[in-house]
């Protein structure tokens, strides 16, 4: 559990944070015109994400969905136990599903959300994630859009959690002890 020698090391500010949403926002923008789009948000820790981002898109067909997934319990290490504690509310038929997720590490939690929304009559589906772990990942998997690589670390802030905590902090840190 974190506790007082816990140290937070900034890896990147809010205003980083800000400008490299603003280009990815315009990205996506120019990629998705004219598209009927389903933008959902991975809960918990693409809360901040998703909500500074879609504030930034301009597709005029635009509805907002959240799932649920729960993987880590109270460790730094994924517990491999992959949990959907929320699904989508809308009927997603024939829309494009922009899937917003905080990091993808090994990516074994996004494959199988991948494989679950692939089961459904969707018209296309793109990925983005606040922080791409590239050199971790253990499932064969390519994001469309990512904020930041990182080699490795475990970061918090911004939506990022260690044991339900410090998600709130507005830039991202690692945290060290
Ligand atoms: P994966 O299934 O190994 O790709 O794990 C992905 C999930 O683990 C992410 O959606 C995060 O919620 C969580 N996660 C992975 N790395 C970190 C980290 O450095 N900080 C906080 N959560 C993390
Ligand atoms: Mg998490």
């Amino acid at each position: 559990m974190p506790n007082s020698q816990d140290k937070l090391v900034e890896l990147f500010s809010p205003a980083c944070i800000a400008s490299r949403l603003a280009a990815l926002a315009e990205q996506i923008n120019a990629d998705l015109a004219g598209k009927r789009v389903v933008a959902v948000c991975v809960l918990k820790g693409a809360v901040f994400f998703f909500s500074d981002l879609v504030r930034q898109l301009h597709i005029k067909d635009l509805q907002l969905d959240f799932i649920g997934l729960s993987s880590y319990g109270n460790g730094q290490v994924s517990s491999g136990q992959i949990t959907t504690t929320r699904w989508l509310s809308l009927d997603v038929t024939g829309a494009w599903v922009l899937v917003v997720e905080d990091i993808v590490d090994t990516g074994r939690s996004m494959s199988r959300l991948i494989s679950q929304l692939r089961t459904l009559p969707i018209a296309g589906l793109s990925l983005c994630a606040l922080i791409d772990k590239h050199e971790r990942r253990e499932c064969a998997l390519t994001l469309d859009y990512s904020c930041f690589q990182v080699n490795a670390g475990f970061l918090v802030g911004y939506g990022l959690d260690y044991a339900e905590k410090f998600r709130h902090l507005p830039g991202i840190y690692e945290l060290t002890s």
